[in-house]
Order: structure tokens, then C-alpha cells, then sequence
């Protein structure tokens, strides 16, 4: 089932997610869904904010990048009450973009490799590191579970060179090329 895409502006959004406790009903359906959600609006990643449920998980499909980026050639999983439990100092900047902030697209500059903890949609526990944009795709979205977007990440100087468009998005006076949820 396809589900609205929340837009900047609602409030879960902006809200500490919840963990997914281990008997939460569903969950296979909530990723498949989440993983139909994410195919038709053409992005590389959705967490459950972005869905509006204040829930620590999201998905990923970096597997449309493999091409530029080998890393991600098999990235397309869910993680379940993750955890970034170690960052390279080094760091990178990429441009990004969001589904919940659409026409957006900014450069961020994160740590390079992070060392990660999560649970599957088994709920098996798992430890590795990412790197490359991988690593990318999952701190973005571990942002969102944190009430983080990425334009809380670029500098004060960009952010009010976009914040126009910013509070176009907030006020539902934008629009997206899928479902979404917007403030009327
Ligand atoms: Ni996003």
C-alpha cells in the first residue's frame, strides 16, 4: 500500500522517534509498505516519521546508485532501532534531498565511515560499518528518527538562502509528484 510522504511542517517530523518495541505487530507489512511508499516517489530512503509514525526505523534502496556508487549495490534492507555507534573523523560533503522537503537539494558535509548497530526485519542484531554514500543514505536517515532534517545540517548562510522555499514547504504551499501530507 502506498502512504502519504509527510512534508516539512508536520510535526513528527520534529519529534525524538520511539523504539520499535520487539513484539510491535506488523512489521513486515509496515516495511513492505514503506518499500512501495519509497519505489514510486523515486528515492534512496523513508523512515517511519516520513510515513508519520514516530517510530526508529527506516528503510533504504541505494541499488538505482550502484552504478556511482558500488557500495550500495546490495543496500537496500531496513533498520530497526539502529544506533551509530562510531564515526570516522574524516568527512565528505554530498548534496542531499528529502522527500519530506521536495525541490530541495543542498550539499552536507558528514563523517566519511560510521561504525552501526541495528536490528533486521527478523529483529537480528547486527554490527558493521558503512562507508561511501551508503553511510550517506543512513545518517540522513537517521536524522529523521532523531527529528532532524538535512537543511538543519547546511550553514546559516544557505539556510536563509533557501528559506523561502523553506516555508513555502512548512505553510503546504508546495507540492510533490507523489502523495503527500501538507499543512492545508
Ligand atoms: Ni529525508
Amino acid at each position: 500500500m502506498i502512504l502519504p510522504i509527510y512534508l516539512l511542517g508536520q510535526p513528527v517530523l520534529r519529534k525524538e522517534a520511539e523504539e520499535v518495541p520487539a513484539d510491535f505487530p506488523e512489521i513486515k507489512t509496515l516495511i513492505a509498505d514503506m518499500f512501495e511508499t519509497l519505489t514510486q516517489a523515486d528515492g534512496c530512503g523513508l523512515a517511519a516519521p516520513q510515513i508519520g509514525k514516530s517510530l526508529r526505523m527506516f528503510i533504504v534502496d541505494g541499488t538505482c546508485l550502484a552504478d556511482d556508487y558500488p557500495e550500495c549495490a546490495n543496500f537496500k534492507q531496513a533498520f530497526i532501532n539502529p544506533e551509530i555507534l562510531e564515526e570516522s573523523e574524516e568527512t565528505i560533503s554530498y548534496s542531499e534531498g528529502c522527500l519530506s522537503l521536495p525541490g530541495i537539494s543542498e550539499n552536507v558535509v558528514r563523517p566519511v565511515k560510521i561504525k552501526i548497530h541495528y536490528l533486521d526485519e527478523n529483529f537480528c542484531e547486527h554490527e558493521e560499518w558503512l562507508d561511501g554514500f551508503a553511510s550517506r543514505i543512513f545518517q540522513h536517515e537517521y536524522d529523521h528518527i532523531e527529528g532532524h532534517v538535512f537543511t538543519d545540517r547546511v550553514s546559516p548562510i544557505r539556510r536563509q538562502l533557501i528559506s523561502g522555499k523553506l516555508q513555502s514547504i512548512v505553510k503546504g504551499k508546495t507540492t510533490a509528484r507523489y502523495k503527500c501530507k501538507r499543512n492545508a
